[in-house]
């Protein structure tokens, strides 16, 4: 299989660079067509996978400021691998999130044919609107939630929450990066299209989180509760919760695990880093 990886360089792009170490890793502007054409004709990709796009640094109030770099990314960049992908017939992958939705969506959570309700960021704009356009054609959209690992990533959902004094209590559907990957790899292994949640069972609030973070890793470790009143006062722009579905990949036979579970195993592993 013939992989080309843009967006190789950031913190999932790096993960599918270890799922498929040969694939090609070129820098190149996702929303140039004409570059994005001459790397697909001399490359001749099988399989396009899309990690490319813009989420701000240190986090998404970045792209209140940065509107164009962001629209350009997430929003153009995708619709030029639509068109040059499409015109050759190439298989093509894409990173989409569920940030595009707000609350529990009933007993069951967001499903993917569920028309999105959430746009407090021009980040979750940006991704509502590929998301929406994407899902006529046959690409597919990998959409996650709140990715966390064992490591020591600043993009780390666990890292990142270790660094806030106040953090929220509103629970939320999130990804588990080594589940993922394998969900990602059945999914490309049998060239599935649409679109699909790819979100461990269950659900945890980043309070929830911290909670076992001071049980798991580190005693010592102190934070306060934020209420959804209380964001505006420490962040820019708005920020989804949500819990989405996952029965569409249980269709497809792919199971994640219960999110309790995978934030225990994740929280072990940073645990043993830290005693080395
Ligand atoms: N991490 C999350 O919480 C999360 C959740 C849901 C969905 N996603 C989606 O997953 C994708 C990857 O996210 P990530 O967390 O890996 O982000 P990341 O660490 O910021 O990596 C994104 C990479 O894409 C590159 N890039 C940006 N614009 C580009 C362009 N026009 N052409 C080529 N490369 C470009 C960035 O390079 P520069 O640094 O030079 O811009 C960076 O190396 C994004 O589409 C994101 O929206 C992420």
């Amino acid at each position: 299989m013939n992989i080309l990886l843009f967006g190789s360089r950031g913190y999932l792009g790096s993960y599918f660079k270890t799922l498929y170490p040969d694939a090609a890793t070129p820098y190149v502007d996702i929303a140039d067509a004409v570059a994005v054409a001459k790397a697909l004709d001399s490359l001749k990709p099988d399989i396009v996978i899309n990690c490319a796009g813009k989420t701000g640094r240190p986090n998404v109030d970045w792209c209140e400021e940065h509107k164009e770099e962001t629209l350009r990314s997430n929003v153009l960049g995708p619709l030029v691998l639509l068109e040059e992908c499409g015109k050759r017939g190439i298989y093509w992958v894409h990173l989409g999130s569920g940030c595009i939705y707000e609350g529990d969506g009933g007993d069951q959570g967001f499903r993917e044919e569920d028309p999105p309700n959430f746009t407090g960021s021009f980040y979750s704009k940006t991704k509502l609107w590929s998301d929406q356009i994407l899902k006529d054609f046959p690409v597919l959209n990998l959409r996650i939630r709140m990715p966390f690992d064992g490591s020591d990533s600043p993009r780390n959902l666990i890292t990142k929450l270790r660094g806030y004094r106040r953090v929220l209590d509103a629970r939320n559907s999130l990804t588990y990066l080594s589940d993922f990957l394998k969900a990602a790899q059945l999914l490309i292994e049998r060239r599935v299209v649409g679109t699909f949640n790819v979100v461990n069972e269950g659900a945890a609030s980043p309070y929830e989180i911290m909670e076992m973070y001071r049980k798991v890793v580190d005693p010592s470790h102190t934070f306060d509760r934020l209420t959804l009143a209380d964001l505006p006062s420490v962040a820019k722009a708005g920020r989804s919760n949500c819990i989405l579905s996952c029965e569409k990949l249980k269709g497809e036979g792919i199971e994640m695990r219960v999110v309790s579970d995978a934030l225990l195993e994740a929280m072990t592993m940073m645990r043993e880093a830290s005693r080395k």
